[in-house]
């Protein structure tokens, strides 16, 4: 069939509108309608050469949308049915699996990096039957994709379609740092670099976790709205004096949790300054490829801080992302409010800009 899709063709240029061929689904893969998709700065290092893919690519994994046909043998997932679309499913069965560091699935690790299906191949191609590549086999900045059966996971009945696409990755990455690899605990206090839809996540996940003082860092200020939103208690406009600011505001000691939600090895080397004797950093964002970081020994040694990182919020994504849907039905999570403009596909350059600059917290597309 024929869709419209958002090619990246040529790292650093705009990402062209085109029809192209979809393949249809072949055994255990299935033809899904995109809803909705978020548009997560993870796609744009895809753009900025950040993180190494091949081109041509349909960007996009942060996706939700409508089940339209099944391959042979798929049994999870129904014609008609919603689902959430998962850029890192998880086998059962590999030796990541089954000590239950399903977030580190080595079957599925290949597939993330090739952008292609399991089978090795893609499923697009474009008007001179050139094959385009899905990223983490999914490509959903697309008006339909075709994926794997085991990324479709269906969400709970009323779960809205850009609400399921955050869960897709902001929501999951942000809450799942908190509650699953940081444990932070109630009454402590959190130091937050980055407010975009990741940062305002792991905000919103230190909310549920009772934490008592949130500290939001950026060099937008546009963001400061939207971090209190989501829960902060104080705002602090990245610059100079940043570290200084957070011990004044944690009666000189540093913060007990510091989260980077950038992915800039400056700030990266700013967590564990930024906490008292103790504390826990995490790297979220994603570094660049071989980069390193600096670290002081004394705060690893003497002062017992901790640097370690997270992927996908350390989740089982097979329980977490109905949990945080129901979560939001609920009211406890309140998933809509990242939600800060909506586009048309047509529009992806201009999201991609407005995130760029600070001026949004989470852009949606939806159809
Ligand atoms: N660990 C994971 O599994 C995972 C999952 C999703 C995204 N990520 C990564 O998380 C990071 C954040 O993603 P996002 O979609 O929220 O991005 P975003 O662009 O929406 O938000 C980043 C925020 O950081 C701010 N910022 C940028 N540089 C800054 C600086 N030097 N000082 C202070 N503030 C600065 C921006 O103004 C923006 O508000 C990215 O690196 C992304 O790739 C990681
Ligand atoms: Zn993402
Ligand atoms: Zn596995």
């Amino acid at each position: 069939m024929k869709i419209t899709a958002a090619v990246l063709r040529e790292l650093n240029k705009p990402l062209s509108i085109e029809e192209l061929n979809l393949d249809d689904p072949k055994t255990n893969e299935v033809l899904v309608k995109i809803d909705a998709f978020g548009i997560c700065h993870s796609d744009y290092h895809v753009v900025t050469g950040l993180a190494k893919q091949e081109l041509p690519v349909v960007l996009g994994h942060e996706g939700a949308g409508t089940v339209m046909q099944v391959g042979k043998g798929v049994t999870n997932v129904e014609v008609g049915q919603n689902v959430l679309l998962n850029w890192f499913p998880y086998c059962k069965e590999c030796p990541q699996c089954l000590v239950g560091n399903t977030n580190h699935c080595k079957t599925y690790m290949e597939m993330l990096g090739q952008g292609k299906m399991l089978d090795g191949t893609t499923r697009l191609t474009d008007s001179d039957n050139k094959p385009v590549l899905q990223l983490s086999g999914l490509a959903c900045w697309s008006t339909h994709v075709v994926v794997p059966d085991i990324i479709c996971t269906k969400m709970p009945e009323g779960t809205p379609p850009e609400i399921s696409a955050l869960i897709g990755c902001a929501v999951t990455t942000g809450v799942g740092a908190v509650l699953n690899q940081a444990s932070v605990q109630e009454g402590s206090s959190v130091v937050v670099y980055g407010a975009g839809g990741v940062g305002l996540s792991i905000i919103m996940g230190c909310v549920l976790a009772g934490a008592k003082k949130i500290i939001a860092v950026d060099r937008s200020e546009a963001k400061e709205v939207f971090a209190r939103s989501m829960g902060a208690t104080h705002f602090i406009t990245a610059g100079k004096d940043t570290i200084e600011n957070i011990k004044e505001l944690t009666d000189g000691l540093g913060a007990d949790y510091a989260f980077d939600a950038i992915g800039n090895i400056e700030i990266a080397e700013m967590l564990l300054p930024s906490l008292r004797e103790r504390g826990l950093a995490l790297l979220v964002g994603v570094p660049p490829t071989d980069s390193r970081i600096q670290v002081d020994a004394t705060d690893v040694f003497r002062q017992e801080k901790r640097l370690s990182g997270t992927i996908y919020g350390s989740a089982d994504t097979a329980v977490d992302f109905e949990k945080f849907a129901q979560m939001y039905l609920d009211g406890k999570l309140p998933i809509d409010k990242l939600i800060s403009k909506s586009y048309k596909l047509e529009e992806i350059n201009q999201a991609c800009e407005e995130m760029l600059n600070g001026t949004i917290a989470r852009g949606v597309v939806t159809f």
